[in-house]
């Protein structure tokens, strides 16, 4: 008894003591209301539903984002989903940018996004095959082949 109230302690003291360590998200880059990606309403629901959360300005922080260990990872993945991909920016990019995201949106697509750990926490953000499907051919829809 006395070692697991040793330990809870321990725990506890832990767990307080991380709630030092956190990452700080850099603001988001500034976006004039043009700057947004356009797509069709439908593409534009699925973005906003799995994507917005880490590739764009409009993240819904949950609650646990501000607890370390979570807000570890989960601000890591907003920071890094935003310097990768920023659908609120888009038109900031280069038309080459573009084609390269259009590229690997349709990569990814198919298994790696959105990240596993994220749909744990968000039934909401999952998507059917066919919704993969349709933000794939969307993302292929852009794709100018003669520059492969
Ligand atoms: C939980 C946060 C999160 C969500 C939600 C998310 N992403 Fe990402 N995404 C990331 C992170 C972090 C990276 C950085 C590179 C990596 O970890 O693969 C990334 C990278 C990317 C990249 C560029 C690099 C690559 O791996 O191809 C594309 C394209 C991409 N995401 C598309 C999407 C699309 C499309 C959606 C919605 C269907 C989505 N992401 C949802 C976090 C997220």
């Amino acid at each position: 008894m006395k070692t697991l109230k040793v330990f809870l302690g321990w725990l506890i003291a832990g767990l307080l003591l991380i709630q030092f360590i956190q990452i700080k998200v850099p603001e988001p880059p500034k976006a004039k209301p043009g700057d947004e990606i356009k797509a069709p309403k439908e593409i534009m629901a699925l973005l906003k539903r799995s994507c917005y959360d880490c590739h764009s300005n409009h993240t819904d922080w949950p609650w646990y984002s501000h607890i370390s260990p979570v807000s570890l990872e989960v601000k890591s993945h907003v920071k890094e989903g935003r310097a990768w991909l920023n659908f609120s920016i888009w038109n900031q990019y280069s038309e080459e940018k573009k084609q390269k995201l259009y590229k690997d949106i349709a990569k990814s697509i198919d298994w790696q996004m959105p990240p596993e750990d994220y749909l744990w926490m968000h039934d909401e953000a999952k998507l059917t095959p066919q919704e993969r499907q349709m933000i794939k051919k969307w993302a292929l829809s852009h794709v100018k082949e003669d520059e492969e």
